[in-house]
């Protein structure tokens, strides 16, 4: 029987995802991983970061891409499936790639358990909307829309992976120390990994028009926003050397 869409739980999805994102806004400390993680962790002992971050991770590939996969239209068909294609490839990405190369320090289990939850909610919710309930009409691809959307998510991707990879860079195999982030959007923002992350969802919201985009591109800015100024205070009181010029996400202005 052909799967029939269900708008009330997808708009349901999405509000909750958006209003997720502006609750982080009231958080007053950072969630406790990384470089804001206490030392030493309460709880179950964190996991290595490779396999915590590959954990996390997969459940977003696993349900998008087995969404993809179990569907009869071409990839390079509607606009719905090339556009669920680019989530995959995003996903494929950090848990394939980034989760492996990755050399942060240990992860607390209670933010990948979390993290792994909203990786389910958020990929079944992006692929069963863009399988079963997106109706493009057939200029999408033409549309403004649809062109400076795929430009920007492209562009963003680029600019975090980038970003990830001179943060990388800053550390040895084994080393957990913390460094000045130097080159490429480092030069003017303390988050150029977030802001580009940001720019990638928000490009993919603009060229799927849906609500679980929308709601997803506002909650990474919510989230890696928050995250970004704590990142930025952070440095500020660790290095007395720190670049004064140097904003948190926005270049110039915040
Ligand atoms: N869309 C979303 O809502 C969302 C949510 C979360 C994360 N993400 C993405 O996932 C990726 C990782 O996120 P994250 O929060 O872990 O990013 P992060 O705090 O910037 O850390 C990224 C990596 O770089 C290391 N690092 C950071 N600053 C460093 C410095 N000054 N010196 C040396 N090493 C440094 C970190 O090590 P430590 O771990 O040891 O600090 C970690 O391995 C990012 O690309 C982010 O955009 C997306």
């Amino acid at each position: 029987m052909p799967v029939r869409c269900q708008q009330s739980p997808v708009l349901a999805g999405s509000a909750t995802m958006a209003t997720l994102g502006a609750l982080m806004l009231y958080l007053t400390k950072p969630f406790s991983y990384g470089k804001h993680m206490e030392i030493p962790a309460p709880g179950v002992p964190p996991l290595p970061a490779r396999t915590a971050w590959f954990l996390q991770e997969l459940p977003a590939f696993v349900v998008s891409a087995g969404i993809l996969a179990w569907q009869p239209r071409s990839l390079f068909g509607p606009p719905g499936t090339l556009l669920l294609g680019l989530f995959c490839a995003h996903y494929f990405h950090r848990t394939f790639i980034y989760a492996l190369l990755t050399r942060g320090r240990p992860f607390p289990v209670v933010f990948l358990f979390r993290g792994s939850i909203f990786c389910v909610g958020n990929g079944f919710l992006q692929a069963y909307y863009l399988i079963y309930c997106a109706e493009y009409p057939e200029e999408w691809y033409a549309d403004i829309r649809f062109s400076l959307g795929i430009f920007l998510f492209i562009l963003g991707m680029g600019i975090n992976i980038h970003s990830d990879y001179i943060l990388r860079q800053l550390r040895k195999p084994g080393e957990i120390t913390y460094r000045i982030p130097q080159g490429g959007l480092f030069t003017y923002v303390s988050g150029a990994n977030y802001l580009g992350e940001i720019i990638e969802w928000i490009g993919y919201a603009l060229a799927t028009w849906s609500p679980p985009g929308l709601a997803f591109a506002f909650f990474s800015l919510c989230y890696l926003g928050q995250r970004a100024s704590h990142h930025h205070r952070f440095y500020l009181k660790m290095f007395e050397d720190y670049p004064k010029s140097r904003k948190a996400l926005i270049p110039f202005i915040f």
